[in-house]
């Protein structure tokens, strides 16, 4: 097993990119809530501890705090702004809550040896963003570096193997931060950094190996990263025990159906089921209009399809009694429970009648996206795969305003691959979120050649983000945006002009419904 690193969690998300940003190291993390004891934390048996910053004070009257047996266990421990504060006030020292506080770049000066910025230069910059400060370091801790406004930008107590930083080395500002993380791992807490794609994927291969034995296992493909990258492991795992289905809905991107053949019938000799259910899907949307019908409709579909699969291959005492679900390490954490079955809510397989009952395999639950994407370019991926932007479980359906037609799912369709063609193009298509076109619900009058049209907008939605909770429309440069407009005004039969989504979210959406 790899040496783990637990951070704590006191809020916001600082923890998450901690986590990250160790794993980064090569060195396995794990969140934890900052209730947990230090017996916990023993069975645990973990080579170092982070804690994280949070959005308190640690004055605040519900101040989170730790078990103070942590800062005795034997292990390294890294305290990040709140962190830091909150070790420098349980292990005797002084925090002030002084109201000058320090937000963004700030200039970091060394004062004396330190083990944790062993190679540093005099000065560097920093980020911070605190508003109480250390003011003083417990008595067994020296000080080995300042701010303007903190004199205590960085303590260590060597002998105990208590460290703390006030600034955040965790984000890309702080110019040296990535190494300070790398150099507390390894260095000062000795761990070696042994988790890698190869390991990962050996790992989670051995342990699918010992859940599922010589049983069958089932999984659907959706077009997306995590399903395609759980069924590559599953596949890597116990090849010929695996099924995949793939429901075409006729809502998905252009030639999805084709690269999935392509890719796993014949790159991996996956046994595949190809549900070409696209006018069941069509006939049930006639004539419906409104967005959460339209998602009710293809959702409740699409489990219907992906179930009439699964009783056709239980037929009998050889059918599959497990089920791949791609499930991330950010599903796992947000659901606070950190046990299995919380089944993605989205339209994949959440709702399987309870006589198809299937034990679950998700050989994702540890990962970060970031680790997925890299694993399934390792196993032999295409990029086009791997690197997919967020599609939603919907499809286009909820990229079409209004009613879903044949002819207008087809109309989408050309039109999403000449934007999606032309950001590629550009070099664009991994710094955007995501970049896609919507087909509103109406027509407009245009001119071609000799004649008046009167077809269809398709408006183009680009966005950035990190985490699509909130987004920025994307600063899309002139020429790319007036190539995609004149491919599809030229490409693509039914449009006849192209507008511009220039909305951020909030006030608006990414998705149009
Ligand atoms: P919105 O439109 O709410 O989207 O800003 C946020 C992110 O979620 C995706 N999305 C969906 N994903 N089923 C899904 O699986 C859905 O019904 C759905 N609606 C939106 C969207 O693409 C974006 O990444």
């Amino acid at each position: 097993m790899n040496d783990t690193v637990l951070v704590v969690d006191f809020g916001a998300q600082y923890a998450q990119l901690i986590a990250r940003r160790v794993r980064e190291a090569h060195v396995y993390s794990e969140i934890v809530p900052h209730s947990i004891s230090a017996d916990e934390v023993r069975a645990k048996s973990p080579s170092a501890i982070i804690l994280s910053g949070g959005p308190k004070s640690v004055y605040a009257d519900v101040a989170p705090s730790l078990d103070p047996a942590i800062y005795d266990l034997g292990v390294p421990i890294l305290g990040i702004c709140y962190g830091a504060q909150l070790m420098a006030l349980q292990l005797g020292g002084n925090v002030a809550n002084t109201g000058i506080g320090e937000y963004g770049r700030t200039t970091l000066t060394r004062e004396g040896p330190s083990l944790l910025m062993a190679e540093w230069p005099p000065e560097t910059t920093a980020w911070m963003s605190h508003g109480d400060a250390i003011a003083e370091a417990p008595a067994s801790f020296a000080v080995t570096a300042s701010s303007p406004e903190g004199p205590v930008a960085v303590m260590e107590d060597v002998e105990r193997g208590l460290y703390a930083t006030q600034f955040h080395p965790e984000v890309a500002h702080t110019e040296r931060g990535q190494e300070l993380l790398s150099n507390f791992l390894h260095h000062v807490a000795g761990i070696p950094p042994t988790w890698t794609n190869t390991s990962i994927i050996e790992d989670q291969v051995a342990a699918i190996r010992k859940q599922v034995g010589d049983e069958k296992v089932l999984c659907a493909l959706s077009g997306g990263v995590d399903s395609a990258v759980a069924a590559a492991l599953v596949t890597k795992a116990v090849g010929t025990q695996l099924t995949c289905v793939f429901v075409d809905t006729g809502l998905m991107r252009k030639n999805e159906g084709d690269q999935i053949e392509e890719t796993f019938v014949r790159q991996f000799g996956v046994d595949l089921v190809h549900v070409k259910a696209q006018d069941r899907f069509f006939d049930a949307l006639e004539g419906v209009t409104d967005p959460e019908a339209k998602r009710k409709i293809i959702g409740e579909l699409f489990i219907r399809e992906f179930e009439a699969v699964a009783r056709d291959l239980a037929e009998g005492d050889e059918g599959p009694k497990f089920l791949v679900q791609g499930t991330l390490y950010p599903d796992v954490i947000e659901s606070g429970s950190g046990h299995a079955a919380n089944i993605k809510s989205h339209h994949n397989v959440g709702g399987l009648p309870e006589d198809l009952s299937f034990e679950l395999v998700e050989p994702l639950r540890l990962l970060f996206k970031d680790e997925v994407r890299h694993v399934g370019e390792e196993l032999g991926l295409p990029a086009e795969i791997v690197w997919r932007q967020p599609f939603p479980g919907p499809g286009l359906g909820v990229r079409i305003i209004g009613e879903v037609t044949r002819e207008r799912a087809e109309i989408l369709r050309n039109a999403d691959y000449v934007v999606v063609d032309e950001i590629r193009k550009a070099g664009l298509y991994r710094e955007l979120w995501q970049s896609f076109a919507v087909l509103p619900a109406v027509r407009t009058v245009g001119v071609m050649g000799d004649g008046r049209t009167y077809a269809y907008p398709i408006v183009i939605r680009a966005v950035t983000s990190d985490d699509a909770m909130t987004a920025d429309w994307a600063r899309l440069p002139y020429d790319v945006i007036e190539s995609i407009a004149n491919r599809l005004i030229r490409e693509v039969e039914g449009v006849n002009r192209v507008a511009l989504d220039v909305t951020s979210k909030p006030p608006g959406t990414i998705e149009w419904e």
